[in-house]
């Protein structure tokens, strides 16, 4: 890579599916209401994969897009990172099915990442490292999130909260100064009972006893994860900002996962910027995990708020917990 050249997000994509869910509907499914869903959340819709479709098809929609705007094909990428909770099946994941939707060149490699709703932050971070090592110079980073297929449909507690959705970044070398000024990632693995899907995996597998004790669907402290929320995406914000040199009132836009309005004023609230510096749309949206910040930065280019010179911190929590920010010149 040019020393002169960061890396940076050179083509962003987003898609979503077609059909809508609102909380007047969610009321005919559990008991909760409109009212409580928004005062508690923010959220007024979602977005939801219709039983039968597969989300692969969402992450080669995003993935075009991005490239298309970075102006580059499939066959220019020389490395693929799909974040997400859960994959397309548990061996091989979700990338080797996006890359052959996507008809990606000959001996390419790939990986699941698995970062609980940092996964893109991560991707990013992971990507960064790549190019800098002068190993890679295309590398696509895809968050891809079916996360109605695993949540309880008879938990009013969680299943208010999460949509379908995938969004994708083409990440390689930038120029004029533009590019990841810094990244920061963290995590706390004391706090990993926050959020979990017990069943499935090696300590729990797939039995009649796992189905019946409903463990193959997301279980969430809620509380627990509101208050760890608002300290962790403070503590890594400032520490992302001070790693680039830079202070609050540098920053043009926040694009943080979308979890929750509540998370996001009580986050705006402590570090001291004005809500109107942060992309929210989680009441379209839901909480897409590891898409939510690639489809609000696609929203928040494409409505001209963010623009070329902008410094623009993305950042995020999820289970592990895992925790993280970048800066970035767009
Ligand atoms: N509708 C109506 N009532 C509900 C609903 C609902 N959908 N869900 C819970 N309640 C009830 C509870 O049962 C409880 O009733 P009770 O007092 O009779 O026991 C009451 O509402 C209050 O419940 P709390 O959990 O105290 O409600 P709170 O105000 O804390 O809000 C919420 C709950 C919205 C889940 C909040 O804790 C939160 O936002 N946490 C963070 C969630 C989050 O962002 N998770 C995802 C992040 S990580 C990732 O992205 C994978």
């Amino acid at each position: 890579m040019n020393p002169e050249q960061r890396p940076g997000i050179a083509g962003i994509g987003a898609a979503v599916p077609d059909l809508v869910i609102t909380n007047k509907d969610l009321e005919e499914i559990v008991d909760t209401s409109d009212e409580w869903i928004v005062s508690r959340t923010g959220i007024r819709e979602r977005r939801i994969l219709p039983k039968g479709e597969d989300p692969i098809g969402l992450a080669i929609r995003a993935a075009r897009q991005a490239l298309d705007q970075a102006g580059l094909s499939p066959q220019d990428l020389d490395f693929v990172i799909t974040a997400t909770n859960l994959p397309e099946m548990p061996i091989p994941g979700s990338s080797p099915f996006l890359c052959e939707g996507l008809k990606v060149g000959k001996d390419l490699p790939f990986f699941d990442l698995i970062a609980g709703c940092t996964g893109f932050v991560y991707g990013l971070t992971v990507a960064e490292g790549l190019i800098q090592a002068g190993r890679h110079e295309n590398v696509l980073v895809v968050g891809l999130e079916a996360l109605s297929r695993f949540t309880d449909w008879q938990d009013r507690s969680t299943c208010v909260l999460f949509g379908d959705g995938a969004g994708a970044a083409v990440v390689r070398p930038m120029p004029d100064g533009r590019g990841i000024l810094a990244s920061c990632l963290s995590g706390d693995s004391s706090q990993w009972h926050l959020l979990r899907m017990e069943g499935g995996g090696i300590k729990y597998p797939a039995s009649p006893q796992t189905l019946e004790r409903r463990m193959h669907f997301l279980k969430m402290e809620g509380g627990g994860v509101f208050k760890s929320a608002v300290l962790m995406m403070e503590r890594t914000t400032q520490k992302a900002l001070k790693e680039a040199g830079l202070t609050k009132e540098d920053v043009d836009w926040v694009v943080p996962h979308q979890a929750n309005y509540r998370i996001l004023k009580a986050f705006a609230d402590r570090f001291g910027i004005p809500m109107e510096k942060i992309v929210v749309n989680l009441d379209r949206y839901g909480n897409t995990s590891t898409a939510s910040i690639p489809i609000a930065l696609v929203e928040a280019q494409a409505d001209g708020r963010i623009r070329p010179g902008d410094v623009v911190v993305l950042n995020a929590f999820g289970a592990g917990v895992t925790y993280g920010a970048v800066v970035l010149r767009w």
